[in-house]
């Protein structure tokens, strides 16, 4: 009698385990459906606004594969699109040799990048946005194989702007040898600025701090972080390690005052 008591009970545990593992796996199952929905939607939203520059297969290779603009001074280069396949970014809230976070990601594509030919997508979804982040990580490995780093904080001092920081900024400018690439009066002609190439091999020219607005905007944090994370693939370094964080700030002024931002 006991033994077939034990028995039933045995039965009635087992059920309740099959059913649970069941529970178990339909929920992991259709998170993974979910993802995968996600990233097939991104792949729809990337032939129908990104193909055309960008590229099937995420080479920079689409039809717009190159695109021309005119500086002042009567200069003409191309610009190509980003080959996304390298995985390399510029435009990051995280230390140089770091991928973005999502966030990063998706400012890029909401709000374009300024003087570089790639447009503002603020007219697509948030959530199209974000299923196209999904697809475009599929282009490269380093996103399978590398977690993302934190964001850097960026807290901007009250002094930043006044006269005495940009003074302070503009010995920073010297001492860090950035003149070497963006000239002594930051119009982007220093002596190292013709031999300029970027990581895909096409020529790059230093900012010419009196033609306009930064590509990532340019608040003074958006500066600040130019200096703090580089921009990876440009030769741009970052002064994370280099500069202290008062004398990036410092900097900020000075870049200001270039921009004819402040007095
Ligand atoms: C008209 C052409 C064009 C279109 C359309 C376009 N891009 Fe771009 N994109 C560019 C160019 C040019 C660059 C390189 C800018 C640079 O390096 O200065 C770029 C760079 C990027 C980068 C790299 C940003 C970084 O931090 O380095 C990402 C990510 C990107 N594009 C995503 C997209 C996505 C997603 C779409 C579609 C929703 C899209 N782009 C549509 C031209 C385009
Ligand atoms: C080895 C050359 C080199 C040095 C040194 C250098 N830069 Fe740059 N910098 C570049 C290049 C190239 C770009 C343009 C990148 C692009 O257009 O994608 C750039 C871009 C910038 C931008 C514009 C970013 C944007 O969003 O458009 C700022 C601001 C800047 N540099 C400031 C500085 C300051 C300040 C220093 C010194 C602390 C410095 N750079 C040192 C090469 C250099």
């Amino acid at each position: 009698m006991g033994g077939h008591a034990k028995n039933i009970r045995g039965v009635k545990l087992m059920v309740s385990l099959i059913f649970l593992v069941g529970v178990w796996a339909t929920m992991i199952g259709s998170a993974g459906d979910a993802f995968a929905g996600e990233v097939e939607r991104g792949k729809e939203v990337y032939n129908k606004y990104c193909t055309i520059c960008h590229g099937g297969k995420g080479d920079g290779k689409g039809l717009v594969g190159i695109i021309h603009r005119v500086e002042k001074k009567g200069l003409t280069w191309t610009i190509y699109p980003r080959d996304l396949t390298v995985g390399t970014f510029k435009f990051r809230t995280t230390s140089t040799g770091c991928l973005p976070t999502d966030d990063d990601l998706t400012r890029t594509v909401t709000s374009g990048i300024l003087r570089s030919g790639m447009p503002s997508h603020k007219d697509v979804t948030e959530k199209d946005r974000l299923a196209v982040l999904e697809y475009i990580k599929t282009f490269s490995i380093r996103w399978e194989e590398e977690d993302p780093c934190d964001p850097l904080s960026v807290k901007k001092p009250d002094w930043v702007g006044s006269a005495s920081s940009v003074k302070k900024g503009e010995k920073v400018y010297k001492d860090m040898k950035c003149w070497e690439c963006h000239g002594y009066e930051g119009m982007g002609d220093g002596p190292k600025s013709g031999e300029l190439k970027d990581d895909w091999g096409d020529k790059i020219l230093a900012f010419d701090f009196t033609a306009g607005t930064l590509k990532r905007g340019s608040s003074p944090e958006n500066i600040y972080l130019t200096f703090a994370t580089g921009l990876d693939g440009t030769g741009m370094p970052s002064y994370e390690d280099s500069l202290k964080e008062e004398d990036r700030w410092h900097l900020v002024s000075f870049t200001l005052k270039l921009m004819g931002l402040v007095q």
